[in-house]
């Protein structure tokens, strides 16, 4: 059975169509990257099925069953997490509160005041042991808000992380970042995945680290799959080139 299955879903905006008969298939644990030209359709896919935004039509399931009327938090509950593209952490919270939040929410404890978080020991053992996995218990400490641009990133990924997804969706995790900086992100992923057996879904604009990350590449232009397939398949399609390689050099 697929890990999740996206079935002609469409979204319209106004007279606008962002999502267009969409059909996905993904498989647990192969690190897939979607990518295309700005406007295809790779956030809105994202809302789609995490739930951010309701489909026109179409459907969509995880692990076979049917999550496309489920709200937010019931589909992070069955397993799924995203990341934002625009950047998404509490600047004035430390960086471990900034994990905390999400583990907290994962084990049934949101009403907990701000005060009372200290005695959540296990909570807190768990937030540090993420911020080992991506490499700020040093600065745990720290205001968000005062972190470097790629620690910020790298704190995004550990939010994204703490709800201890199967699947999980990134949404530019390295936009902003040197490409070294990109580089220790995507290889966190890639070990993340791993370590936690977790599927993530990439949207990703480097196209260097996109061929060298992902086990598989979706295309996307204007809402629609324009191919999808292993990376060296993808960098020899003609239409791809076309439609956002050639755009990419242009
Ligand atoms: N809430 C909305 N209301 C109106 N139009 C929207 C809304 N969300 C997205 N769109 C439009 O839908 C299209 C697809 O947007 P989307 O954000 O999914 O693209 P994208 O592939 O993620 O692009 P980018 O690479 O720039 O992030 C765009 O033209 C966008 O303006
Ligand atoms: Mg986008």
């Amino acid at each position: 059975m697929s890990l999740l299955t996206v079935q002609s879903i469409t979204k319209h905006f106004g007279d606008f169509t962002a999502v267009d008969g969409l059909s996905l298939t993904l498989p647990a644990g192969r690190l897939t990257a979607v990518i295309g030209p700005n406007g295809a359709g790779k956030t809105t896919l994202i809302n789609l099925v995490t739930g951010a935004v309701a489909p026109d039509s179409g459907a969509v399931y995880l692990k076979g069953e049917a999550i496309t009327r489920l709200a937010v938090h019931h589909r992070i509950r069955k397993g799924l997490s995203r990341s934002f593209q625009i950047m998404n952490i509490f600047a004035r919270l430390t960086v471990l509160q900034n994990i905390l939040l999400p583990v907290l929410a994962r084990r049934g404890r949101t009403a907990q005041a701000f005060h009372r978080w200290g005695r959540e020991t296990e909570a807190i053992a768990e937030s540090r042991a993420i911020l080992r996995e991506i490499g700020l218990v040093e600065v745990e400490n720290t205001p968000a808000g005062v972190l470097s641009h790629g620690d910020q990133r790298l704190l995004e990924l550990g939010i994204a992380i703490a709800p201890g997804p199967e699947l999980c969706f990134l949404d530019e995790p390295s936009s902003g970042l040197t490409s070294v900086e990109r580089s220790t992100v995507l290889a966190l992923v890639r070990k993340i995945s791993v370590e936690r057996r977790t599927t993530f879904v990439i949207v990703e604009h480097d196209m260097d680290a996109v061929f060298a990350l992902a086990d598989w590449i979706v295309v996307l232009d204007r809402g629609r799959l324009l191919a999808e397939g292993p990376p060296a398949q993808i960098r020899e399609n003609r239409a791809v080139r076309e439609v956002y390689l050639g755009e990419e050099t242009a």
